[in-house]
């Protein structure tokens, strides 16, 4: 029986949290290649809190995602058949590929992963974007210097663990803000963070008092909010407020109107910055070298949350958004 390549496509737009029936498990063809191109089996892919974004049909800094087409994220996967000269068979590679048991790309979105470096799924997580995510906000933009407190919402996410994990290999007083109290004890008891607050349970204005007594010079804000509207009531003089993602807002149709922060930003002489990871691209080999090298000599220690078949990637995502990862969430979809 011919084997066929199954793909999720987005059918409709979210409103509210996503659901199920926005997405559509579809039956095709495995694809064919022409000259120039490779053929990847998809062994992981990433599902990302950036994509609720892009499924709004509306442009920001990358184009939305068009209905009823095959949805586009983080992949992992293993050269099948090639026509181009760069790669070979049996190669593993990253890239921005479909949410499918097989793609086809022509190579100049694809970086090669050296398995002997590291296990291939970190590509998406620790020593991929989100690790670089963190790796560039927090030192190019927050800056943490030895004696410094910093404090970093979404913190047992992907890119969270590693800005805590990073401000403490820098000498900083890290307090992390998550939504139970498990992530919160892996962030004290595995990865070092001095303090974490539980948002869910604690009133956290109240709990940033108490676990940052001398203020908070660094925030790296991943949820925004209410809980970085808490943490602005503390921000030191010349803090650096780094703004890489605002989770808390994904699902929202109508944005809250939130506290101004402008007069505390001029009172405090702070910055408050934001950036996309992909601004920048030309230092990518270094922060991969640098996560790299963490990871293989244990300075910096990782989690995944991987759930097994492509069409539970629907469900992968949407769990984002309720918290139901520890760690980089990833989608197994076929094995080495
Ligand atoms: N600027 C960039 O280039 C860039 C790149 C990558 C990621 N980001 C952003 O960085 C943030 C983290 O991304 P990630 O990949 O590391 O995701 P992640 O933290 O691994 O997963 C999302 C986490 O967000 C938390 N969350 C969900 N809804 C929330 C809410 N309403 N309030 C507070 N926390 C909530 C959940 O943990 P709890 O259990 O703690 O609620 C969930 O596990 C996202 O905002 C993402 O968009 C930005």
């Amino acid at each position: 029986m011919e084997k066929l390549n199954r793909s999720i496509h987005l059918v409709s737009r979210p409103t509210g949290v996503p659901k199920p029936e926005n997405f559509q498990l579809i039956l095709n063809h495995i694809p064919k290649i022409k000259e120039g191109e490779l053929l990847i089996r998809t062994i992981y892919l990433s599902v990302d809190p950036y994509m609720r974004g892009r499924m709004r049909g509306i442009k920001t800094y990358a184009n939305p995602f068009e209905l009823n087409e095959v949805l586009i994220g983080g992949v992992v996967g293993e050269i099948l058949e090639t026509k181009n000269p760069s790669f070979k068979v049996g190669e593993i590679v990253e890239g921005r590929l479909g949410w499918a048991d097989y793609s086809v790309s022509n190579g100049s979105n694809l970086r090669k992963v050296a398995p002997r470096l590291a296990p291939i799924s970190t590509a998406l997580g620790v020593v991929g974007m989100p690790g670089l995510t963190a790796y560039f906000g927090l030192l190019d933009i927050g800056k943490p210097r030895q004696g410094e407190t910093v404090v970093v919402s979404g913190a047992a996410g992907a890119v969270g663990m590693v800005v805590g994990q990073i401000a403490k290999i820098r000498g900083c007083h890290v307090v992390g803000i998550a939504g139970t109290d498990q992530k919160n004890q892996y962030l004290k008891n595995e990865l070092g963070f001095d303090e974490t607050i539980n948002y869910k349970t604690e009133n956290v204005l109240e709990a940033l008092e108490k676990t940052c007594p001398k203020g908070v010079d660094v925030y790296f804000d991943n949820v925004g909010g209410d809980i970085s509207d808490a943490v602005m009531n503390l921000i030191n003089f010349q803090a650096r407020i780094v703004l890489c993602g605002q989770i808390a807002e994904y699902n929202q149709e109508k944005l809250e109107m939130g506290p101004r922060v402008h007069r505390k930003l001029i009172h405090s002489s702070a910055l408050m910055q934001g950036f996309i990871v992909s601004n920048y691209v030309q230092r990518q080999e270094e922060g991969l070298k640098q996560l790299g090298e963490w990871v293989n000599d244990g300075t910096i220690k990782y989690r995944e949350t991987i759930i097994k078949g492509l069409e539970r990637a629907p469900q992968a995502f949407i769990g984002l958004f309720s918290g139901e990862n520890i760690g980089k969430q990833l989608v197994k979809v076929s094995y080495e």
